[in-house]
């Protein structure tokens, strides 16, 4: 290990004493106090060695002054810093020690959501409507929700925050763990498409409302008319990651059932792009059948009306599909499953895989039927896992999604933007991972769109607008690599297509791949890619035969528009040259502009 030089030592090496060949520490500095004694041929060493005592020297004596300066003597030896001495494993074992969910996410609050105080208030709402519109709907009831920002008296910067819903309420005993303990749900194990499947946005919300203010969160919940309504103060407590209750009881209630959470949090209320206006306008287009009041801290009372009345097809859930699925989670598979027999884990644990294929694929990774999956081998599983990629199975099932489907799509952008022309287009179910994932995508051009600047886009997913980090999103990037050209829409290198233009996507899967737990972008899986590409070029087809139609009308039209221009003086030359009346030139032509309407409008 390197030592450190105090100044003596530093000044013995600037200037050696001759014949002083052993005073000096081993290694460089030894040869250095040899070398001076008259042995030319390491002439260069000692040099290097000199200097870099003297700059030492130098170094050690401009601290000394500085000390003497600030009052100390000059003469003190430099003190050695607290705690800058070096670690040994076990001291660093000392220190090495678990760490709480809760807390490491009270530091990176960013990676949820909770980056500034505007994203904040966006995002503990998105969590609370999120959380409502899945519990109504797995309930199949149409969700009706009031969303309320209060702003807090003498605090500019904090509000008040509550979402209450129709649902189906929470049992008494989930109420803590629910709000008071990250990573903690009831989506996270299945393969069912919802808006939630981490288990941690409302406790998030929570958490960081205690942080930012110091108070815990207020939950009324009940789950039925004879039910009593319980009351709820939790927070977390992050060192051990478990609730904290701070008061509970039994309270009047005039709701039925269903659940009202209430925070307060340090955030910011603006309206515009990325605004909590934005987001629940964006639901309510992807959610027609949910009803959403909104009173807004300024007073503002804005209803969100239901559209349909329809629920949305709800959801089944499913097991992984072979394909795209990963060895590790195939091993994993193998270990955990129930089954008895490879044959029976393949059909059981698998979707659209049957006692035929499951045959088929045993003997293409030459495997007995009925071995035993927890004794497959790792080498056999690489066998099986091939076999599996190289073997047809059916797509999965499409009951386990939920599009939102091409007529709603349209008539929610109708809805909100006046446009010339709408399509919108619900691709297949296709895997990544072993998920099941369905894109689609809805266009509208022209109208009242303005004409400069580039395209609107509106993401989706599992019917959750998605407002920021649009840059790395995978359907931003599916957006910037179609040629939009082609679909004679201006469009420049590596920029989203411009114009009078507004696309919107909807990325519907059983776990939808987020690239961080703020749930905003999604990751750019090849094959999602590829699916959002065709979606979009399929749009793009449909926009450019509307496009060219309307070129070739106006072309015409140009004609037509020419030709009426010159009827007048056809008229008055056919007067002239056949001697027609007034009258006669008259009916000339209006006899030539009704075969040129006629021409127009067949
Ligand atoms: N309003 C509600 N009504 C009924 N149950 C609810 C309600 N809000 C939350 N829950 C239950 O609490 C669980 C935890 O909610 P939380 O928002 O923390 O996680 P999540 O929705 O499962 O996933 P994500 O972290 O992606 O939002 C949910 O899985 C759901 O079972
Ligand atoms: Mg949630």
């Amino acid at each position: 290990m390197a030592k450190r030089l105090n100044p003596q030592q530093a000044t013995l090496f600037a200037a050696p004493p001759s014949g002083d060949k052993s005073k000096g520490k081993p290694g460089k500095s030894t040869s250095g106090s040899r070398s001076s004694s008259g042995k030319s041929k390491s002439a260069k060493k000692p040099r290097t060695v000199i200097k870099l005592s003297k700059t030492r020297a130098q170094r050690a004596k401009a601290r000394s002054k500085t000390a003497g300066r600030a009052g100390s003597s000059s003469t003190a030896a430099p003190k050695r810093r607290r705690g800058a001495g070096p670690e040994t494993a076990q001291s660093m074992a000392a220190k090495q020690r678990e760490i709480s969910v809760s807390e490491f996410f009270t530091k990176n609050r960013h990676l949820l959501g909770f980056d500034n105080p505007r994203k904040a208030l966006l995002t503990a709402i998105k969590e609370a409507v999120d959380n409502a519109l899945d519990a109504c709907e797995e309930a199949h009831i149409l969700p009706d929700l009031f969303v309320e920002i209060r702003t807090v008296e003498g605090a500019e910067d904090r509000f008040c925050v509550a979402v209450t819903d129709n649902g189906p309420g929470i049992v008494k005993a989930q109420i803590p763990k629910i709000f008071g303990k990250l990573l903690y749900g009831s989506k996270f194990h299945r393969l069912k498409m919802s808006r939630g499947q981490q288990g941690i946005g409302i406790s998030a919300a929570g958490m960081y409302g205690q942080l930012t203010t110091g108070r815990p969160m207020r939950i009324t919940s009940r789950t039925g008319a004879k039910k009593p309504a319980h009351y709820y103060e939790v927070q977390v407590d992050t060192i051990k990651n478990q609730p904290q209750i701070v008061r509970e009881d039994e309270v009047e209630w005039d709701r039925s059932q269903g659940t009202r959470v209430e925070l307060e949090l340090e955030a910011r209320f603006q309206r515009g792009r990325q605004s909590v206006d934005e987001y629940l306008q964006q639901t309510a287009v992807a959610n027609p059948h949910a009803r959403v009041i909104y009173h807004a801290p300024d007073g503002a009372k804005l209803e969100f009306p239901r559209a349909s009345k329809e629920l949305p097809v709800i959801p089944r859930e499913i097991k992984p599909h072979p394909y795209g699925l990963e060895l590790g989670a195939l091993i994993s598979i193998l270990r955990q499953t129930r089954s008895r027999n490879l044959s029976g884990c393949l059909q059981g644990d698998f979707t659209r895989v049957s006692a035929r294929l499951a045959k088929d694929i045993c003997e293409k990774a030459r495997i007995a039927p009925r071995s035993r999956p927890s004794r497959i081998a790792n080498g056999e599983a690489e066998r099986l896992y091939r076999a599996i990629q190289s073997t047809k199975i059916m797509n999965p099932p499409t009951d386990c999604l939920a599009p939102i489907g091409e007529e709603a799509l349209v008539a929610g952008l109708r809805k909100e933007y006046e446009a010339d022309f709408y399509t919108a287009v619900t691709r297949p179910p296709r895997v990544y991972r072993g998920n099941p994932f369905q894109v689609e995508a809805a266009v509208a051009y022209g109208g009242s769109l303005p004409a400069d600047g580039l395209a609107k886009v509106i993401r989706f997913a599992n019917r959750v607008p998605l407002l920021y980090q649009q840059g790395s999103c995978a359907i931003w990037e599916s957006i910037l690599s179609t040629s939009w050209r082609n679909y004679h829409v201006d469009q420049s290198r590596g920029a989203p297509p411009s114009g009078p233009l507004v696309i919107s996507v909807h990325f519907a899967s059983v776990w939808v791949p987020f690239t961080s737990e703020s749930k905003e972008a999604i990751a750019s899986y090849p094959n999602i890619i590829k699916e959002t590409k065709l979606c979009l070029q399929e749009c793009g087809r449909r926009l450019s035969v509307f496009l060219s139609r309307r070129r070739r009308e106006a072309e015409e039209q140009r004609k037509r528009d020419y030709i009426e221009l010159y009827i007048p003086h056809i008229g008055i030359g056919l007067r002239e040259i056949l001697k027609f009346s007034e009258t006669q030139e008259r009916r000339m032509v209006s006899k030539l502009k009704g075969m040129l309407k006629r021409a127009r409008t067949g």
